[in-house]
């Protein structure tokens, strides 16, 4: 039913300036820094140190990172709703310095935080949102858009009745009533159950489809991997790469080998070429690159070590050992006097 929908939103919001060529990019980010002044008692934050980023039109690009990492201030300058320090950015060709209307117009943003107007049902909230932007009633498809979402049955509900992640197709739904080139998620699936999310993502690989530019943000690795074609890893406001995902995971080919001693060491192993971090009780993980070494060698090295081994488990990496890895020998990004 809303086949037709986001290639007539991308025409629709470059109609006003149809001399204009599509633009390459949806997203173009050069030396973006914010700092959060101090606060009371708190200290000033620097949350972005210079993030260039480029998002290209029709990606589905995931922004990951751990929590505290910049995401949410990121996407929020380019909501314009948390103003930057430095640095330039572009949306859909547009300044946000010298076009902020037209910049934002050609985006729909769904924040971290599930809001609901909990005063309109479902189907008034849309289209008070229409309203707010202006979009002429005859081009309104808010039922659409909540079928589309699988809210159909509860367009006339309370939006307190609904559950978070109901909320969330809402605020989904809303973000997209005046057809928007690109759209933004801020942590999606945070509080939405497994069958929503599955629903979720359906839809939004479905638009992406049909030509709408998707920016996400997640601390899973697993869900960027298996949703977006490029990934950028963001940690401690800067982004340590950048790259389409096939290339990406195979950067990130690590492994973890927990080992456990038959008598706990007296002090962690020291082992050349490989991370070795405490799993308590004397265990301790032992991450290596599966395209450079194997298990073999590393409990050959833990064994030169003197120790004796009572048991081994094997872990896929998390997001902790994937920026070990990124950031492995590079001692500049490893500041100790940087909180986490
Ligand atoms: N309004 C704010 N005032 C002060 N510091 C903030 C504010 N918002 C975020 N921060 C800080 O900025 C850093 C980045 O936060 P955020 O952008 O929310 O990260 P993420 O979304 O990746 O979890 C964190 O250290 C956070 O505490
Ligand atoms: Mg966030």
């Amino acid at each position: 039913m809303t086949d037709t929908l986001p290639p007539k939103s991308v025409a629709s919001t470059t109609a006003r300036d149809a001399s204009r060529a599509l633009p390459d990019n949806a997203i173009e980010i050069s030396g973006l820094t914010k700092t959060y002044a101090a606060k009371g008692k708190g200290a000033a934050k620097q949350a972005l140190r210079g993030v260039d980023l480029v998002v290209r039109r029709g990606s589905m690009f995931g922004l990951l990172g751990p929590n505290g990492a910049g995401k949410s201030t990121l996407i929020n300058i380019l909501a314009g709703v948390v103003n930057k320090t430095g640095g330039e950015v572009r949306i859909w060709g547009r300044d946000i310095d010298t076009h902020p209307r037209d910049a934002r117009a050609a985006l729909g943003v769904v924040p971290q935080e599930i809001t609901a107007d909990v005063f309109f049902t479902p189907i008034e909230a849309l289209e008070v949102q229409a309203g707010f932007y202006g979009v002429p009633r005859d081009e309104r498809r808010s039922q659409e858009l909540l079928e589309a979402l699988g809210l159909g049955d509860k367009a006339n509900a309370y939006v307190r009745a609904l559950s978070g992640g109901m909320k969330r197709r809402l605020m989904v739904a809303k973000a997209l009533v005046h057809n928007p080139p690109i759209l933004i998620l801020d942590e999606p699936t945070a509080g939405v159950d497994v069958e929503l999310r599955r629903q979720l993502w359906a839809y939004v690989r479905r638009i992406n489809a049909e030509g709408v530019t998707i920016l996400l943000t997640t601390h899973y690795l697993e869900e960027a991997q298996e949703l977006c074609d490029t990934i950028a890893i963001v940690n401690h406001g800067e982004v340590v790469a950048c790259e389409p995902t096939p290339t990406l995971l195979r950067r990130l080919d690590t492994r973890n080998v927990v080992v456990t001693p038959e008598t706990p060491p007296e002090r962690l192993p020291e082992l050349a070429g490989f991370e070795v971090r405490p799993r308590g009780n004397g265990a301790f993980a032992v991450t290596y690159r599966t395209g450079h070494s194997s298990v073999e060698q590393v409990l050959g090295a833990v064994r030169a070590c003197g120790i004796t081994i009572r048991d081994i488990a094997t872990e896929d990496p998390d997001l902790e050992d994937v920026f070990l890895a990124m950031t492995y020998g590079d001692a500049s990004r490893r500041d100790p006097t940087r909180d986490r």
